[in-house]
Protein backbone atom coordinates (compact mmCIF):
# COMPACT_ATOMS: atom_id res chain seq x y z
CA UNK A 1 0.00 0.00 0.00
CA UNK A 2 1.07 3.23 -0.91
CA UNK A 3 -0.96 5.79 -0.70
CA UNK A 4 -4.24 6.45 2.19
CA UNK A 5 -6.18 9.18 3.59
CA UNK A 6 -7.78 9.95 7.05
CA UNK A 7 -10.54 11.98 7.85
CA UNK A 8 -12.74 12.72 11.02
CA UNK A 9 -16.24 11.92 11.02
CA UNK A 10 -19.44 12.26 13.34
CA UNK A 11 -19.37 13.96 16.31
CA UNK A 12 -15.69 15.30 17.50
CA UNK A 13 -14.56 14.17 20.65
CA UNK A 14 -11.05 15.18 22.25
CA UNK A 15 -8.11 12.67 21.22
CA UNK A 16 -9.36 12.81 17.35
CA UNK A 17 -5.92 14.67 16.95
CA UNK A 18 -4.18 12.53 18.55
CA UNK A 19 -4.83 9.52 16.17
CA UNK A 20 -5.21 11.81 13.16
CA UNK A 21 -1.25 12.97 14.16
CA UNK A 22 -0.55 9.19 14.85
CA UNK A 23 -1.76 7.84 11.57
CA UNK A 24 0.19 10.58 9.60
CA UNK A 25 3.47 10.03 10.99
CA UNK A 26 2.99 5.89 11.11
CA UNK A 27 2.14 5.99 7.50
CA UNK A 28 4.95 8.75 6.96
CA UNK A 29 7.34 6.11 9.16
CA UNK A 30 6.44 3.52 6.58
CA UNK A 31 6.99 5.39 3.20
CA UNK A 32 3.31 6.15 2.39
CA UNK A 33 1.63 8.77 0.64
CA UNK A 34 -1.08 10.24 2.79
CA UNK A 35 -4.15 12.81 2.64
CA UNK A 36 -5.96 14.41 4.98
CA UNK A 37 -9.65 14.92 4.33
CA UNK A 38 -12.11 18.17 5.06
CA UNK A 39 -14.84 17.59 7.06
CA UNK A 40 -15.14 13.93 6.99
CA UNK A 41 -17.66 11.92 3.95
CA UNK A 42 -18.21 15.48 2.74
CA UNK A 43 -14.34 16.13 1.73
CA UNK A 44 -14.13 13.00 0.03
CA UNK A 45 -17.40 13.65 -2.09
CA UNK A 46 -16.08 16.89 -2.60
CA UNK A 47 -12.43 16.25 -3.55
CA UNK A 48 -11.46 18.20 -0.58
CA UNK A 49 -7.88 16.53 0.68
CA UNK A 50 -4.73 17.87 1.03
CA UNK A 51 -1.74 15.70 1.43
CA UNK A 52 -0.12 15.66 4.71
CA UNK A 53 3.40 15.79 5.89
CA UNK A 54 4.70 14.84 9.36
CA UNK A 55 4.73 18.55 9.95
CA UNK A 56 1.33 18.87 9.38
CA UNK A 57 0.27 17.15 12.21
CA UNK A 58 2.70 19.11 14.17
CA UNK A 59 1.43 20.32 18.06
CA UNK A 60 -1.86 19.08 17.75
CA UNK A 61 -1.40 15.96 20.01
CA UNK A 62 -2.95 17.93 23.28
CA UNK A 63 -5.50 19.74 21.49
CA UNK A 64 -9.42 19.03 21.16
CA UNK A 65 -11.83 18.63 18.20
CA UNK A 66 -10.58 17.76 15.19
CA UNK A 67 -7.64 19.88 12.86
CA UNK A 68 -9.62 17.96 9.82
CA UNK A 69 -12.90 19.54 10.76
CA UNK A 70 -15.76 17.18 10.69
CA UNK A 71 -19.51 16.60 10.04
CA UNK A 72 -22.53 14.07 9.93
CA UNK A 73 -22.73 13.62 5.94
CA UNK A 74 -26.07 13.23 4.58
CA UNK A 75 -24.69 13.16 1.34
CA UNK A 76 -23.17 9.67 1.79
CA UNK A 77 -26.65 8.15 2.45
CA UNK A 78 -26.91 8.05 -1.50
CA UNK A 79 -24.86 5.80 -3.50
CA UNK A 80 -24.28 8.43 -6.30
CA UNK A 81 -22.39 10.91 -3.50
CA UNK A 82 -20.65 7.77 -2.62
CA UNK A 83 -19.17 6.53 -5.73
CA UNK A 84 -18.08 10.30 -6.01
CA UNK A 85 -16.17 9.73 -3.18
CA UNK A 86 -14.21 6.80 -4.74
CA UNK A 87 -14.09 8.15 -7.80
CA UNK A 88 -11.99 11.03 -6.12
CA UNK A 89 -10.06 8.45 -4.10
CA UNK A 90 -9.11 6.38 -7.00
CA UNK A 91 -8.00 9.68 -9.09
CA UNK A 92 -5.60 10.62 -6.03
CA UNK A 93 -4.21 6.67 -6.12
CA UNK A 94 -5.80 6.00 -2.49
CA UNK A 95 -6.09 2.43 -2.11
CA UNK A 96 -6.70 2.73 1.99
CA UNK A 97 -8.78 5.25 4.15
CA UNK A 98 -8.75 5.37 8.06
CA UNK A 99 -11.44 6.69 9.47
CA UNK A 100 -11.74 7.86 12.75
CA UNK A 101 -15.91 8.23 14.13
CA UNK A 102 -18.29 6.56 15.31
CA UNK A 103 -21.18 4.26 14.94
CA UNK A 104 -22.90 6.30 12.09
CA UNK A 105 -19.56 6.84 10.50
CA UNK A 106 -18.92 3.07 10.72
CA UNK A 107 -22.17 2.13 9.14
CA UNK A 108 -21.35 4.39 6.09
CA UNK A 109 -17.37 2.90 6.45
CA UNK A 110 -18.87 -0.79 5.84
CA UNK A 111 -21.38 0.44 2.70
CA UNK A 112 -18.98 1.78 1.16
CA UNK A 113 -16.24 -0.73 1.85
CA UNK A 114 -18.44 -3.29 0.51
CA UNK A 115 -19.73 -1.33 -2.94
CA UNK A 116 -16.21 -0.27 -4.13
CA UNK A 117 -13.56 -2.99 -2.68
CA UNK A 118 -11.45 0.10 -0.98
CA UNK A 119 -9.70 -1.22 2.42
CA UNK A 120 -11.63 0.83 5.09
CA UNK A 121 -10.08 1.02 8.55
CA UNK A 122 -12.10 2.56 11.22
CA UNK A 123 -10.63 3.82 14.30
CA UNK A 124 -12.93 4.08 17.46
CA UNK A 125 -13.72 8.31 18.55
CA UNK A 126 -16.50 9.27 20.12
CA UNK A 127 -17.51 10.45 23.41
CA UNK A 128 -20.25 7.64 23.72
CA UNK A 129 -18.12 4.75 24.44
CA UNK A 130 -20.77 2.81 22.34
CA UNK A 131 -18.41 0.55 20.09
CA UNK A 132 -18.27 -3.12 20.34
CA UNK A 133 -14.56 -4.70 20.00
CA UNK A 134 -13.23 -1.67 21.59
CA UNK A 135 -13.35 -1.29 25.66
CA UNK A 136 -12.96 2.04 25.47
CA UNK A 137 -13.37 4.83 22.58
CA UNK A 138 -11.25 7.83 21.68
CA UNK A 139 -12.57 10.70 23.89
CA UNK A 140 -14.78 8.90 26.23
CA UNK A 141 -12.27 9.23 28.77
CA UNK A 142 -12.11 12.83 28.87
CA UNK A 143 -15.16 13.31 28.52
CA UNK A 144 -16.72 11.86 31.63
CA UNK A 145 -13.46 13.98 33.42
CA UNK A 146 -15.09 17.25 32.06
CA UNK A 147 -18.34 16.20 33.15
CA UNK A 148 -17.10 14.97 36.41
CA UNK A 149 -15.35 18.33 36.55
CA UNK A 150 -19.00 20.13 36.39
CA UNK A 151 -20.69 17.96 38.76
CA UNK A 152 -17.98 18.64 41.53
CA UNK A 153 -18.64 22.69 40.86
CA UNK A 154 -22.33 22.14 40.87
CA UNK A 155 -22.37 20.55 44.08
CA UNK A 156 -20.59 23.29 46.04
CA UNK A 157 -23.66 24.80 45.50
CA UNK A 158 -26.04 22.18 46.02
CA UNK A 159 -24.29 21.50 49.36
CA UNK A 160 -24.05 25.45 49.95
CA UNK A 161 -28.18 25.85 49.09
CA UNK A 162 -28.93 22.53 49.97
CA UNK A 163 -30.87 21.12 46.94
CA UNK A 164 -31.78 18.77 44.90
CA UNK A 165 -30.02 19.19 41.39
CA UNK A 166 -30.78 16.79 38.74
CA UNK A 167 -27.64 17.18 36.01
CA UNK A 168 -28.18 15.93 32.54
CA UNK A 169 -24.94 14.34 30.74
CA UNK A 170 -24.38 13.35 27.40
CA UNK A 171 -24.46 9.85 25.77
CA UNK A 172 -27.35 9.00 23.43
CA UNK A 173 -27.89 5.25 23.30
CA UNK A 174 -25.23 4.37 26.05
CA UNK A 175 -25.46 5.18 29.94
CA UNK A 176 -21.53 5.35 29.83
CA UNK A 177 -20.90 9.01 30.74
CA UNK A 178 -23.78 9.09 33.23
CA UNK A 179 -23.01 5.81 35.42
CA UNK A 180 -18.97 6.67 35.59
CA UNK A 181 -19.96 10.25 36.66
CA UNK A 182 -22.78 8.95 38.72
CA UNK A 183 -20.26 6.70 40.89
CA UNK A 184 -17.33 8.84 40.42
CA UNK A 185 -19.41 12.33 41.30
CA UNK A 186 -21.81 10.74 44.30
CA UNK A 187 -24.66 10.88 43.13
CA UNK A 188 -27.62 9.30 44.72
CA UNK A 189 -29.18 8.25 41.50
CA UNK A 190 -28.98 7.92 37.98
CA UNK A 191 -31.17 8.00 35.01
CA UNK A 192 -30.07 6.15 32.16
CA UNK A 193 -30.80 4.23 29.16
CA UNK A 194 -32.03 0.06 30.10
CA UNK A 195 -32.51 1.68 33.48
CA UNK A 196 -35.17 2.64 36.29
CA UNK A 197 -36.88 5.84 35.99
CA UNK A 198 -39.11 6.02 39.21
CA UNK A 199 -40.40 9.20 40.09
CA UNK A 200 -42.14 8.25 42.88
CA UNK A 201 -39.28 5.70 44.16
CA UNK A 202 -37.16 8.44 43.83
CA UNK A 203 -39.26 10.96 45.86
CA UNK A 204 -39.96 8.27 48.39
CA UNK A 205 -36.11 8.37 48.77
CA UNK A 206 -35.69 11.93 48.93
CA UNK A 207 -38.23 12.18 51.27
CA UNK A 208 -36.73 9.60 53.44
CA UNK A 209 -33.28 10.68 53.18
CA UNK A 210 -34.33 14.43 54.38
CA UNK A 211 -35.63 12.65 57.53
CA UNK A 212 -32.83 10.82 58.42
CA UNK A 213 -30.43 14.38 57.46
CA UNK A 214 -29.86 13.67 54.24
CA UNK A 215 -30.40 17.48 52.67
CA UNK A 216 -28.67 17.85 49.30
CA UNK A 217 -29.10 15.18 46.49
CA UNK A 218 -27.82 14.98 43.09
CA UNK A 219 -29.40 12.86 40.21
CA UNK A 220 -27.51 12.36 36.69
CA UNK A 221 -29.58 11.95 33.57
CA UNK A 222 -28.37 10.43 30.66
CA UNK A 223 -29.39 11.91 27.91
CA UNK A 224 -31.02 8.93 26.28
CA UNK A 225 -33.31 8.19 28.91
CA UNK A 226 -34.60 11.68 29.55
CA UNK A 227 -34.13 15.46 29.78
CA UNK A 228 -33.25 16.54 33.19
CA UNK A 229 -35.34 19.49 32.88
CA UNK A 230 -38.46 17.13 32.77
CA UNK A 231 -37.25 14.96 35.78
CA UNK A 232 -37.15 17.59 37.94
CA UNK A 233 -40.30 19.34 37.23
CA UNK A 234 -42.08 15.79 37.86
CA UNK A 235 -39.98 15.86 41.17
CA UNK A 236 -40.92 19.50 42.72
CA UNK A 237 -44.36 18.50 41.72
CA UNK A 238 -44.18 15.82 43.92
CA UNK A 239 -42.25 16.69 47.07
CA UNK A 240 -42.12 21.09 46.46
CA UNK A 241 -38.30 20.88 47.48
CA UNK A 242 -36.01 22.96 46.30
CA UNK A 243 -34.65 21.67 43.17
CA UNK A 244 -32.58 23.02 39.57
CA UNK A 245 -31.75 21.25 37.05
CA UNK A 246 -28.92 21.98 34.46
CA UNK A 247 -27.48 20.14 30.97
CA UNK A 248 -23.96 19.74 30.46
CA UNK A 249 -24.10 19.64 27.44
CA UNK A 250 -21.25 19.48 24.28
CA UNK A 251 -18.76 20.96 26.86
CA UNK A 252 -17.88 17.46 27.11
CA UNK A 253 -17.01 17.11 23.66
CA UNK A 254 -14.37 19.63 24.26
CA UNK A 255 -10.94 20.09 25.57
CA UNK A 256 -7.48 18.70 25.99
CA UNK A 257 -7.68 14.76 25.42
CA UNK A 258 -6.38 13.02 29.00
CA UNK A 259 -3.65 10.99 28.83
CA UNK A 260 -5.57 7.68 28.75
CA UNK A 261 -7.40 9.06 25.23
CA UNK A 262 -3.68 10.23 24.26
CA UNK A 263 -2.45 7.19 24.66
CA UNK A 264 -5.18 5.08 22.98
CA UNK A 265 -5.95 7.20 20.29
CA UNK A 266 -1.41 7.15 19.21
CA UNK A 267 -1.98 3.10 19.65
CA UNK A 268 -5.47 2.63 17.64
CA UNK A 269 -4.15 5.50 14.84
CA UNK A 270 -0.72 3.26 14.40
CA UNK A 271 -3.15 0.21 14.97
CA UNK A 272 -4.90 1.25 11.77
CA UNK A 273 -1.88 1.96 9.34
CA UNK A 274 -0.48 -1.52 10.47
CA UNK A 275 -3.66 -3.03 8.87
CA UNK A 276 -3.68 -1.28 5.87
CA UNK A 277 -0.03 -1.72 5.30
CA UNK A 278 -0.15 -5.81 6.19
CA UNK A 279 -3.42 -7.60 5.44
CA UNK A 280 -6.42 -6.49 2.87
CA UNK A 281 -8.83 -6.63 5.65
CA UNK A 282 -11.48 -3.89 6.29
CA UNK A 283 -13.26 -3.20 10.10
CA UNK A 284 -12.44 -1.83 12.94
CA UNK A 285 -9.13 -1.46 15.23
CA UNK A 286 -9.91 -1.37 19.01
CA UNK A 287 -8.48 -2.91 22.47
CA UNK A 288 -10.03 -5.35 24.72
CA UNK A 289 -8.49 -5.74 28.37
CA UNK A 290 -5.59 -3.67 27.33
CA UNK A 291 -4.95 -5.62 23.52
CA UNK A 292 -4.76 -4.26 20.17
CA UNK A 293 -8.26 -5.82 18.75
CA UNK A 294 -9.69 -5.95 15.63
CA UNK A 295 -13.34 -5.81 14.63
CA UNK A 296 -15.72 -6.14 11.78
CA UNK A 297 -18.01 -3.20 11.12
CA UNK A 298 -21.36 -4.52 11.75
CA UNK A 299 -20.14 -6.15 14.81
CA UNK A 300 -18.92 -2.76 15.76
CA UNK A 301 -22.26 -1.03 15.02
CA UNK A 302 -24.24 -3.26 17.08
CA UNK A 303 -25.55 -1.74 20.64
CA UNK A 304 -25.10 -4.27 22.43
CA UNK A 305 -22.18 -2.86 24.93
CA UNK A 306 -24.45 -3.40 27.38
CA UNK A 307 -24.41 -7.09 28.06
CA UNK A 308 -20.96 -7.08 29.65
CA UNK A 309 -23.38 -5.94 32.56
CA UNK A 310 -21.04 -3.19 34.17
CA UNK A 311 -23.69 -0.20 34.33
CA UNK A 312 -26.28 -3.06 36.71
CA UNK A 313 -22.80 -3.53 38.86
CA UNK A 314 -22.04 -0.12 39.10
CA UNK A 315 -24.94 1.59 39.41
CA UNK A 316 -25.89 -1.31 42.65
CA UNK A 317 -22.70 0.25 44.49
CA UNK A 318 -23.90 3.86 43.25
CA UNK A 319 -27.00 3.46 45.05
CA UNK A 320 -25.52 1.61 48.08
CA UNK A 321 -22.61 4.50 48.46
CA UNK A 322 -25.63 7.01 48.06
CA UNK A 323 -26.81 5.93 51.53
O1 LIG B 1 -20.81 12.54 19.50
C1 LIG B 1 -21.68 11.94 20.34
C2 LIG B 1 -22.70 12.94 20.81
O2 LIG B 1 -22.07 13.97 21.55
C3 LIG B 1 -23.80 12.31 21.62
O3 LIG B 1 -23.46 12.13 22.96
C4 LIG B 1 -24.92 13.30 21.40
O4 LIG B 1 -26.18 12.66 21.49
C5 LIG B 1 -24.69 13.76 20.00
O5 LIG B 1 -23.34 13.55 19.71
C6 LIG B 1 -25.02 15.21 19.75
O6 LIG B 1 -24.82 15.45 18.41
P1 LIG B 1 -24.79 16.90 17.74
O7 LIG B 1 -23.55 17.58 18.19
O8 LIG B 1 -24.81 16.64 16.30
O9 LIG B 1 -26.00 17.61 18.26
Amino acid sequence: MKTIAVLTSGGDGPGMNAAIRSVVRSAVYRGMKVYGVMKGYDGLIDDDMTEFNARSVGNILSRGGTILKTSRCERFFKKKYRRQAYLNLKARGVEGLVVIGGNGSFRGADIFQKETGLQVVGVPGTIDNDINGSDYTIGAHTAVDTALDAIDKIRDTVISMERIYVIEVMGRFEPFISIMVGLAGGAEDVVFPGGRCNINAMCNDIKKGRAKGKISWIIVVSEGAGCAADVAAAIKKKTGYGIRSVTIGHVQRGGSPSTFDRVLASRLGAAAVDVLAKTKKSGMVGTIANRLNFENFKTACKHDKRKTGLEGELYKLIRILAT
